[in-house]
């Protein structure tokens, strides 16, 4: 339960962010009664992070304190760089028959960039381009490059790479990452092999985590299969996290939140 009342799947996110990171956290909302999600995140802050929303089914509101604000509808992807401080509020609104559906992701920004100007990349889902390398895979590209298209989220600190990649049932892909970088997927939909030898069939709800190299291969079972692969670089350095705001030590948490409290605590007034 997160927010005011919102009831989500956390893929990982309750701490330990050394498999993980550069990535902190995953959420997977996917509610069809609006009593779990309706209450939604009221006015929160940001510092130290990037907050990356897509939305699969129904919308996400979003303002901020400065008077930015838009909807997040299906299909569409808000990257949004909270950097130096932003204080925000995101309300999920169901589609017709109730479903609110999507994933939020955390990616931790370096101790050089923790307090750069914050940013909004608002993509529609019609920005996504979708490449279909081979037959029977169908890949919208929000950010990195397949194939030499590129995705619409460029310049991002930790180099990232956003897909949600499509298979037919049985067909095979192997798709190239940056040695040395994180890589993970998470099942949206069917049923995988996320390992050469195909011995484990992963479901909906369900992360792996690949160790390091230069490729990493996947493949449907009998079902088709849907899932995000997100990569990224690594940074390797401390991790203080104090809900909503992450940075390298304890003294800027503190500083993070008596800013938040005593009314400092936006750096760039820029709207
Ligand atoms: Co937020």
């Amino acid at each position: 339960m997160e927010g005011a009342g919102v009831r989500l799947r956390r893929a990982f996110g309750f701490g330990n962010t050394q498999e993980t990171d550069p990535f902190l956290l995953l959420d997977d909302f996917r509610n069809d009664n609006p009593a779990d999600y309706l209450a939604g995140f009221p006015w929160h802050p940001h510092r130290g992070i990037e907050t990356i929303t897509y939305v699969l089914a129904g919308s996400v509101d979003h303002g901020d304190s400065l008077g930015n604000s838009g909807v997040i509808s299906s299909g569409d992807v808000q990257w949004m760089t909270a950097g130096s401080g932003i204080i925000h509020q995101e309300m999920p609104k169901g589609r017709e028959d109730g479903l609110n559906w999507g994933f939020q992701l955390w990616a931790n920004l370096p101790r050089s960039h923790k307090m750069m100007e914050p940013r909004y990349r608002d993509i529609t889902g019609a920005q996504i381009p979708v490449v279909r390398p081979d037959d029977g895979v169908k890949i919208g590209v929000v950010c990195g490059n397949v194939g030499g298209v590129e995705g619409p989220a460029r310049d991002i600190v930790i180099d990232p790479q956003y897909l949600d990649v499509s298979l037919s049932a049985n067909k095979e892909f192997t798709h190239a990452v940056p040695v040395g970088h994180t890589v993970f997927a998470y099942v949206i939909e069917g049923g995988g092999f996320f390992d050469r030898d195909k011995r484990v069939v992963v479901r909906p709800e369900s992360l792996v985590v690949y160790g390091d190299g230069d490729e990493v291969t996947f493949a449907a079972g009998d079902d088709a299969v849907r899932f995000l692969l997100v990569s990224g670089r690594p940074l390797g350095e401390p991790v203080v996290w104090g809900g909503p705001i992450v940075m390298n030590t304890r003294e800027e948490l503190q500083l993070a939140f008596e800013e938040y409290q005593n009314g400092t605590f936006l750096k760039h007034h820029r709207k």
